[in-house]
């Protein structure tokens, strides 16, 4: 009923009375009155006017469900099943849960804040409240195990893809799935799996883009490192609105993937990486290599050829260039 009142006094310009309301769905004045202050309490700014009735003056933006289903143009994403949290300690653990209950792939899940959020190698990804895009999607790919690794190569072409086109932004991509702006890191991607040995049961993806952060946001060790879409543009972003194009680029980036496969995929990895061609340094836990990146292999490793000509295939670590 909540939904039918904001869609409601949504489509009109001008005041709808209660008894306008109460006539068409069939509710009391006083049950009407009550889902106006829990929307009110959601962030919709409602003015109320005795005789007049409500007026709809502004939509928050916050990443409730009604917000982002609205003209969401995806088949699957989102739409199958849509989980907003106000505070969580981790999506991609919230999502975890989810999945081994047995819920769909294109099951989303967003947080307006991260307690414990989790980056790459066990690293702590800071998620304040309101300023980004904390959010996890389930998938059930019918690939095996070891082509993992392309999932997030194929969300990070969609990350490139969706903010482009909600933006006009030229981001790169660090391997394995940083997304730069101006050589600073704006987003990053955790994949999470569940999988026996010849099957997936399903992969979490786990996107964390700053959206509205100032410099001061960021804590000091990655005030040099990290950025946010409104330090680049100079300008609020709207967060729904680049929630939802996320999601219509990463459910075609992917649908594609799953169609055609991953060669095509990985040429636009390839034309979107400010990492192949570079002199990097690959930190990993036990070893140092420094070379020329020269590729990325099907299975999303880098390759590096060192001083030596010896050729490295690298599955994870940290590249400093
Ligand atoms: C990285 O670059 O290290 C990956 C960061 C991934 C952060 C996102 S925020 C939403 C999701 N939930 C988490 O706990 N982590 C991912």
């Amino acid at each position: 009923m909540k939904n039918k009142i904001l869609n409601i006094i949504s489509s009109s310009a001008e005041y709808i009375s209660g008894e306008e309301i109460s006539n068409k769905y069939g509710v009391s004045r006083t049950a009407i009155w009550k889902h106006i202050n829990a929307l009110k309490q959601e962030g919709y700014q409602i003015e109320s006017f005795p005789r007049k009735g409500y007026k709809l003056i502004q939509r928050p933006d916050i990443l409730l469900e009604n917000e982002v289903l609205t003209n969401l143009n995806t088949s699957k994403w989102g739409k199958e099943k849509f989980y907003f949290l106000n505070e969580v300690d981790s999506t991609n653990n919230y999502a975890k849960k989810l999945a081994s209950e047995g819920k769909p792939e294109g099951t989303v899940i967003v947080a307006e804040e991260q307690s414990a959020g989790k980056g790459r190698l066990s690293r702590k990804w800071i998620s304040a409240k309101g300023k980004g895009i904390w959010t996890s999607f389930i998938l059930r790919p019918n690939i095996l195990p070891n082509f993992a690794a392309q999932i997030t190569l194929v969300m990070a072409v969609g990350m490139i893809k969706a903010l482009e086109k909600n933006l006009g932004v030229s981001a790169k991509i660090k391997w394995p799935n940083d997304i730069l702006i101006n050589d600073l890191k704006v987003c990053g991607i955790l994949t999470e799996m569940s999988a026996e040995i010849d099957r997936i049961n399903y992969v979490i993806v786990g996107i964390g883009l700053n959206v509205n952060q100032s410099n001061d946001d960021f804590p000091d060790e990655i005030q040099d490192s990290a950025t946010s879409l409104k330090i680049c543009l100079g300008k609020e972003i709207k967060r729904v609105q680049m929630l939802q194009v996320i999601l219509e680029e990463i459910e075609k980036v992917y649908n594609l993937y799953l169609e055609k496969g991953f060669s095509e995929i990985l040429d636009e990895w390839k034309n979107n990486s400010c990492t192949l061609g570079q002199e990097v340094i690959v930190k990993m836990p036990k070893e140092i290599i420094e070379g020329m990146a020269i590729d990325i292999d099907s299975g999303g490793c880098l390759i590096v050829k060192d001083k030596e000509n010896i050729i490295h295939k690298i599955i994870a670590g940290d590249v400093l260039v």
